[in-house]
Formats: structure tokens, sequence, C-alpha cells
């Protein structure tokens, strides 16, 4: 289905998909407004592979990269003031922005579906229990087709194959990534590390 052909029924929050977009494009620059439909058009074909909400994951693929470019002082203050891990702060943009997008999904778009607000939340880091939507949008932002990386070729195949290895290879391939950068890791993202190679060694 073409996301442009995708009419909200008002079931997750009362904005049009049209109100929504424009919305979404005011708050980034072109190539990121660029990179979040390419998600939600990936987002809606691995919904419809996998039987998950198209409306829902269109929903959480507009929104995921809401707070992206917002100013970090700002980011910082709603990570605080709402009780989020204090632990963010330190992590900049990056990690940031996943939970400050689910505050305005839920606060500006008023959006209450648990399942939406976290595959927001989790899409940078994942999450140790994740919803079919939540992997769906963890993996589309890994694998929209304007991503170039080495190895996104077989991502992509395994996102066809079965949607646990894909995100879970993109949880291992972000952490190598990371010490490669020798950069700190946000302990969540360990957490999530360790849960999924528990399960994965488990099997
Ligand atoms: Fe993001
Ligand atoms: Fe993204």
């Amino acid at each position: 289905m073409k996301t442009s052909e995708l009419a909200y029924t008002g079931t997750y929050t009362a904005w049009s998909r049209e109100g929504i977009v424009s919305e979404v494009k005011q708050q980034m620059k072109t190539s990121r407004f660029e990179h979040v439909l390419r998600v939600e058009q990936c987002a809606v074909r691995l919904a419809e592979k996998y039987g998950a909400s198209a409306e829902a994951c269109s929903l959480a693929a507009l929104l995921h990269d809401y707070a992206k470019e917002h100013d970090v002082e700002e980011m910082k203050g709603i990570i605080l003031r709402e009780g989020m891990d204090p632990e963010l702060v330190h992590f900049g943009s990056e990690i940031m922005h996943g939970p400050v997008g689910a505050y305005y999904a839920e606060k500006k778009f008023g959006i209450t579906d648990e399942e939406i607000l976290n595959a927001i939340r989790q899409h940078t880091i994942g999450g140790i229990e994740m919803s079919l939507i939540g992997k769906i949008i963890f993996v589309a932002d890994y694998i929209e087709a304007g991503r170039t990386f080495k190895g996104v070729e077989e991502a992509r195949e395994l996102a066809g194959k079965n949607l646990d290895e894909a995100a879970y290879y993109k949880i291992e391939k972000t952490i190598i990534h990371l010490v490669k950068k020798e950069v700190p890791i946000y302990p969540g993202t360990i957490y999530v590390y360790n849960s999924w190679i528990q399960r994965k060694a488990g099997k």
C-alpha cells in the first residue's frame, strides 16, 4: 500500500496523516524528513508482511524522529521533569530523542497506545521486550531504502525472513559500531544487548 493512501481512522489519534506529516516536516531538515517518510514506507511494508496495523506503524514511523533536532537543553528538561531515566541526559540527542519523541507523541498528538509510544521510545536502542510494532520501527529505521552502510543488505534480507533476527542484527552491530568509535555506551543499550543475547543463547 502507498503511504499517501493511508487514511487514519481515528483509532490512535485525532490527527490526520497529512496533518502529522506537515507538523513533522517543520521539526527537521529536509533530508531527515525524507528519511522519516522512507521509514514509514518500510514500516508499512513490514506491517503488511508480519500482520501488524499499518496505521499504527505509519504513525510511529512518522513520529519516531520528531524530537531529533530539538534543543538538547529542552530535551534534558523534559527528561528530568517527566521522571525518565536521568542517565539519558549524558548521552545526547542521539539517545534522548526516542523517549522525548514518545513524550510529544502523547502530549501533542494525543497518542495513548503503549505499543506506539514504546516503539518511538525504543527505536534507537531497542528494548528488552519489544512488541511487533516496536520491532518493525526499530528495523525499518535501520533498513529504509536510503540506508547505504555496510551490512544493510544483510539486514534487509534478515528482515524479509525473520524480524527478530533483523532486530538482533541491529542491536549487535550498533554495539560493535559504538565500541569501534570509542564512545561511552548508554547503559540501557547494554541491558538490551544482554537480554537479546541471553535469549538467543537459550534457544
Ligand atoms: Fe531516531
Ligand atoms: Fe530515524
